[in-house]
């Protein structure tokens, strides 16, 4: 999008002015309050893993929702917010050993999203690259009965990775927020009892 559109869609954004006032970094801190006034995950998961953390609206939501969790935040840029309650590693995750954590996590959450090329179908076949890198990755994060919520860009994939999810995952279901634009692809899964084989 030309920046003019963008400073212009930004000032008259219902939900950039709502973040404004209520102290929201950004807008995507409501996508993830309507997945949690929906599902109520997170004020039951002491342990949170937050993929693609910064610039820190979505943890804002988690800390209001659940002051007792626990939030451990990857991200290759800053985060804004800072808390007792958060661990912040300024890392790439798909470089991080996360056995050396050496614990595991009652719900991770992936807002994660890699550079856009603006060609809607590599632009999918990159964040779905993204979570199929997560998935492998459940095993050792993930606790058994978990829950896995994932942003991601519709498209050709998407099936493969719901079938995926459905073999390790007692329900697996699409939530559309009301915040995210229309018009964009974007679709969250919410994954929930993770069925680790132990
Ligand atoms: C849409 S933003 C996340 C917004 C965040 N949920 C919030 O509410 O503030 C996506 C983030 O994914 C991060 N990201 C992309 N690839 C990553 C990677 N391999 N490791 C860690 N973070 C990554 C980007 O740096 C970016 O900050």
């Amino acid at each position: 999008m030309k920046s003019k559109n963008w400073i212009n869609r930004q000032k008259n954004d219902r939900f950039v002015k709502k973040a404004k006032l209520l102290g929201y970094v950004n807008r995507a801190a409501f996508k993830l309050e309507e997945i949690e006034q929906k599902y109520k995950i997170i004020v039951n998961s002491r342990e949170i893993l937050e993929l693609g953390s910064s610039p820190g609206g979505w943890t804002q939501v988690i800390l209001n929702y659940n002051t007792k969790s626990n939030v451990t935040c990857f991200d290759l840029l800053d985060m804004k917010i800072n808390n007792q309650n958060i661990t912040f590693y300024r890392e790439d995750f798909l470089k991080y050993d996360f056995s050396i954590l050496k614990r595991k996590f009652d719900l991770v959450l992936s807002d994660v999203a890699p550079n856009t090329t603006g060609h809607q179908s590599t632009d999918h076949l990159r964040i779905s690259q993204l979570i199929y890198d997560i998935i492998d990755r459940l095993e050792i994060i993930l606790k058994n009965k978990g829950s896995f919520i994932f942003k991601i860009w519709k498209g050709e994939e998407e099936r493969e990775i719901i079938k995926t999810l459905k073999r390790i995952f007692d329900k697996v279901e699409y939530f559309k927020p009301k915040s995210s634009r229309q018009e964009s692809s974007e679709i969250f899964i919410i994954s929930r009892g993770f069925k680790l084989d132990e």
